[in-house]
């Protein structure tokens, strides 16, 4: 993947998974990202950076937050976006993903962002489209969802500073989950102590633990001393069986509570990617308790996307 999101010199050209990127590059994206922060704060919330540029919210399944961040983030750099929300669009009167493509680039578009139900869309686009336009990818499937994990990362770094010390739990259904996939690259590639995956046997993948990571399936050994612990929602859409008894039983096994909570570091923080489940992953005493960092990850993503936004299309090397 690298050959194609790198340009010759290695700098991001694409932004379509973390396997295998450096861990210079993913702090300099963090870095990055920081130096956007106060721009999102300002009354005034627009840096000139792209302007002129037409960027393309592609969104072949549905999305709030990552879409609305991503729009939000292209914005603020001054751009221009345009959003489809393909079920409703041409790929559904039988166009294919191709055509489309050369459509949008007979626009002039400069940059796709794309969320994909199949794994390895994004590198699909990346491999056929004109070599000016950058593809960032917003989830494809079940493999990647990279800015997903630089935000985690950002607030992470945020809240504990170093990675290297700290030990991270990831709770939940991995098996459908491409969020906890670019986490724990991510993660591993930035050298934190240890990642721990939590769940029952039914939604971990065979085989995780060659990631360099510990598996865990019960809560009380699995969250035991932990600084950050990153909850996944049940994503019953992808399951094709009945992966768990039921919500309610879930939730009693692998459900975060005050109770629950208490395994943990004191000081630990809990993430979320959303949308979050209340009463299936997450009680909402900890989804809205003083532990729980779930909204400054929502902000902290507009940061990310400006900085992979900027460097993608070669406007900001810091
Ligand atoms: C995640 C996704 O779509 O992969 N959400 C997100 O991007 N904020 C996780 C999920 O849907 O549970």
């Amino acid at each position: 993947m690298n050959s194609i999101q790198l340009d010759r010199h290695g700098r991001l050209k694409h932004f379509l998974g973390i396997e295998g990127l450096s861990r210079t590059l993913l702090l300099e994206i963090l870095d990055t990202a920081s130096s956007f922060l106060s721009v999102d704060a300002q009354s005034v919330k627009k840096v000139p950076l792209l302007r002129g540029k037409t960027i393309v919210n592609l969104f072949f399944e549905p999305s709030t937050r990552t879409r609305t961040t991503f729009e939000l983030a292209a914005k603020r750099l001054s751009a221009d976006v345009l959003n489809f929300n393909i079920s409703t669009s041409s790929t559904s009167k039988g166009e294919t993903l191709i055509d489309m493509l050369r459509n949008l680039e007979a626009m002039h578009c400069d940059m796709f962002v794309v969320r994909h139900e199949a794994g390895g869309a994004a590198l699909f686009m990346a491999q056929h489209v004109a070599p000016h336009i950058s593809i960032i990818n917003a989830g494809d499937g079940r493999h990647e969802h990279p800015t997903q994990a630089m935000l985690d990362m950002y607030t992470i770094r945020h809240y504990k500073g170093d990675f290297a010390p700290l030990k991270v739990a990831i709770v939940g259904d991995l098996l459908h989950s491409r969020v906890a996939r670019s986490n724990i690259y991510a993660l591993t590639t930035l050298g934190v102590n240890e990642v721990r995956v939590v769940g029952p046997k039914t939604l971990i993948p065979t085989g995780i633990e060659e990631l360099g990571i510990k598996v865990f399936h019960r809560l009380k050994t699995g969250l035991a001393d932990v600084d950050v612990i990153i909850m996944l929602r049940l994503q019953r859409e992808r399951m094709e069986n009945a992966l768990i008894p039921s919500a309610h039983e879930y939730f009693q096994y692998y459900g975060l509570t005050e109770e629950t909570l208490k395994i943990a570091h004191p000081d630990a923080i809990v993430m979320h990617p959303g949308p979050i489940n209340r009463g299936v992953e997450i009680d909402s005493c900890v989804a809205d308790g003083p532990r729980s960092v779930i909204l400054p990850q929502v902000t902290n993503g507009i940061a990310v996307r400006m900085a992979v936004m900027a460097m993608t299309l070669g406007v900001v090397t810091i």
